[in-house]
């Protein structure tokens, strides 16, 4: 119940869904959860309902991730308040699918600018801090999507295909800090990002899945935990499928 205490962790996107279900994991774990989210309500909520269980989490005013200043200042304030930053979890993250005969510009430019800026600018602003300590993880949220394709995701697939090469840079540029750095893969997780998708694709894509369900972002959290703890420190580079089996195909 206390793999990470005293450690300090941002989540990006932790105002619901997996980012969420990482964020109450890790502050059940007895590590101090930062929550960074344009979502600003929903995050202090949910950092207000872990502190009254006596964890501790905290919801930073709305820290947008496409803006470097912002992650700036917030990891800033981070390292006067807490000394530190143990752990970069890059989840946040948005889809505005089409086919890529209607795909726009706009498509292009939002995605990227979430799912593959906002990452960078994340791990900018917190990698000069764990540099410094020479201890540091950052897990990224990539996608099955980003390793096989899918059909009206261009501009998410070119994200979290980035998502996934810019963590085996980092794997061979941080190691010698004492830094892993890590990408998840999940495949179908229930959240909100698929409410959008229609009921009979869904029933279709639980029909493929070998373990006959749909992902739950604890199923993901407990994957992040694992890569953020001391067993995974021999880990770093790799982006780690969680999807049920999924795209062993057949
Ligand atoms: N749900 C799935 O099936 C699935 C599958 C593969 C990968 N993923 C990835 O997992 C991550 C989390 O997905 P989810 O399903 O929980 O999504 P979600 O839509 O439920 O939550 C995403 C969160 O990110 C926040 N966010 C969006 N833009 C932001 C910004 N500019 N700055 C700060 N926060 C911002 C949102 O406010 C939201 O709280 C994403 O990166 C997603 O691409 C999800």
């Amino acid at each position: 119940m206390n793999r990470l205490k005293d450690k300090v962790a941002i989540v990006t996107g932790g105002a619901q869904g997996i980012g969420k279900g990482i964020t109450e994991k890790f502050a059940k774990e007895g590590a101090t959860v930062i929550i960074w989210d344009v979502k600003t309500e929903k995050a202090h909520t949910v950092a207000h309902t872990l502190r009254a269980q006596g964890c501790k989490a905290e919801a930073m005013e709305g820290v947008d991730i496409t803006l470097l200043a912002s992650v700036e200042q917030a990891a800033q304030a981070i390292v006067e308040k807490h000394g530190r930053i143990d752990i970069l979890i890059n989840n946040a993250g948005i889809v505005r699918d089409a086919s890529f005969l209607k795909m726009t510009s706009e498509h292009w430019d939002q995605v990227i600018g979430v799912n593959l800026t906002g990452v960078f600018n994340c791990t900018k602003a917190v990698v000069p801090v764990m540099v410094a300590q020479q201890y540091g993880k950052i897990v990224s949220l990539s996608s099955t999507a980003g390793v096989y394709g899918n059909f009206g995701q261009t501009n998410y697939v070119a994200a979290k295909a980035g998502v996934a090469g810019m963590t085996k840079t980092w794997g061979r540029e941080l190691g010698r800090y004492g830094i892993n750095a890590n990408a998840i893969a999940p495949g179908p997780i229930q959240t909100d990002m698929l409410a959008t998708v229609p009921e009979e694709l869904i029933q279709q894509m639980k029909g493929r899945i070998p373990v006959k369900r749909l992902g739950q972002p604890e199923d993901i959290a407990n994957v992040a935990l694992f890569l953020c703890s001391e067993e995974a420190s021999f880990v770093t580079g790799q982006t780690l499928v969680v999807d049920g089996g999924t795209m062993l195909g057949g």
